[in-house]
């Protein structure tokens, strides 16, 4: 549905919830200023209504966790139900049979449908823990520390996490305090054909797994907060060759890409490379904190099994709200033919994107798959305007639209909206950008 006509954003409601989290939150965790944010209200398909009783299309569907959109109702009502009979219970003790359920279709969307035999799971409460759960995973396996990670690559925040994420931005505050396992490559693009020789590139990652005790390599099969970057299409299969030559754990981290964000259930699915380890979440359960670290049985087999004392768990580990809510989502997405659906919806997006970049600065390059699409935002001369991308990001909240950037340089301009996005909202959305850039 498209947006009545805002007057003012943010609202006196939202100003006023913006005074009282000033004095209460930790200051660098929301930003705060006379034009931003909008407090959310309410939520349902492809739109938000904020505290003052406004309504935006979201084109990033909060952060590309809800790919079905806000609400779906049989999301709703398996919630609903599980919260009534049991929300919490002991997931590393006394487990529920959800999360045996979840394990089991976690196992067949993946390494089964790979015919890579049976996937074992390990749930973790964010993506950040699947990935730092994947990584103690391939320790376990090879006892070789090293890490293999990419330029522009995001993995999270937590200590194991940022260590592999290459942002400085992320790192570089907390250097001091960070081990040095994590040995970084670029990540050849497929926007920059010119710059990247798949033999140079294998010669230097040769290089890195000889001199380093690599156990693990992790890759975003799509960078997402990297700025929606593509690799070559000889990437994927060559890490997949060098884990298996070097004995190294292959780990996807699809937390992003995972379950049809790029128009196929896994990003790695277009490549047809079968990692040792998936690291899934965001869309998951479609809005519950849960993530989930998924390997080949062997692999995930280097844990010992358990004496009662658990090595690596948590309080809240296979909450079975939230594996009610994967298990409810993951039957929507796969009762759905979202590949058709996302394409679809991508194709429209893209062309939408196309002819407004045909008017020239400060549109830049296209970039992404699927629903994972970023526009980059340019200076006159050509080059990353991350100022203009912010403006653009206020400018559209007025407009009743809300959008974000990423990127390392901030200047990508980032569209991960729900799979229902209308063509309608797609004008709408691409119509508002236009007019903010000529005004
Ligand atoms: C590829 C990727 N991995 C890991 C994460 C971290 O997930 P979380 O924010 O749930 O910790 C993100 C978050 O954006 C991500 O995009």
């Amino acid at each position: 549905m498209l947006p009545e006509l805002i007057t003012s954003v943010p609202g006196p409601k939202s100003k006023e919830w913006a005074t009282r989290l000033r004095a209460c939150e930790s200051r660098n965790v929301t930003f705060l200023s006379e034009d931003f944010p909008i407090f959310w209200k309410k939520a349902h398909g492809t739109n938000v209504w904020d505290v003052d009783g406004n309504r935006f299309i979201d084109l990033t569907s909060g952060f590309g966790v809800a790919g079905l959109g806000y609400t779906p109702e049989p999301v709703v009502a398996a919630m609903q139900e599980q919260a009534g009979e049991l929300y919490h219970a002991m997931g590393d003790v006394h487990p529920t049979a959800e999360k045996v359920e979840l394990c089991e279709t976690l196992s067949r969307l993946t390494f089964e449908n790979w015919n890579a035999g049976s996937g074992k799971s390990l749930l973790t409460n964010s993506g950040s823990e699947a990935v730092e759960a994947a990584l103690k995973t391939a320790f376990m396996v090879t006892r070789k520390p090293g890490v293999l990670a990419f330029n522009g690559s995001y993995h999270g925040l937590g200590y194991g996490a940022v260590t592999a994420t290459e942002n400085l931005f992320f790192r570089g505050p907390f250097s001091p305090q960070l081990a040095n396992w994590a040995v970084f490559a670029p990540y050849p693009w497929e926007l920059r054909p010119n710059d990247f020789s798949a033999a140079e590139e294998e010669a230097r990652l040769r290089e890195k797994l000889t001199r380093h005790p690599i156990g693990a390599i992790l890759v975003e099969p799509i960078q997402g907060r990297g700025g929606e970057v593509v690799p070559l299409g000889w990437f994927l299969p060559l890490l997949r060759r060098l884990a298996d030559e070097f004995k190294a754990v292959l780990i996807f981290d699809e937390v992003f890409t995972g379950f049809y964000r790029t128009g196929k259930r896994f990003a790695c699915d277009h490549w047809n490379v079968v990692p040792d380890i998936i690291c899934l979440g965001k869309a998951l359960t479609s809005g519950f904190p849960l993530a989930a670290c998924v390997g080949k049985a062997a692999i995930m087999d280097a844990w010992p099994p358990s004496d009662g004392e658990a090595i690596h768990t948590s309080t809240f580990l296979g909450n079975p709200l939230g594996c009610r809510m994967a298990l409810t989502a993951l039957a929507e997405m796969e009762r759905r033919d979202l590949e058709t659906r996302v394409n679809a919806v991508s194709e429209k997006l893209c062309a939408a994107i196309d002819h407004l970049r045909a008017k020239g600065k400060p549109w830049g390059q296209r970039r992404g798959r699927g629903l994972i699409l970023g526009l980059e935002v340019v200076n006159a001369a050509g080059k990353p305007d991350p100022a203009k991308a912010g403006q653009f990001i206020e400018q559209m909240l007025v407009r009743g639209v809300i959008i974000l950037s990423g990127s390392p340089q901030r200047n990508v301009l980032s569209f991960t909206p729900a799979f229902d996005l209308s063509a309608e909202e797609i004008d709408f959305a691409l119509m508002q950008l236009a007019n903010a850039a000529t005004t």
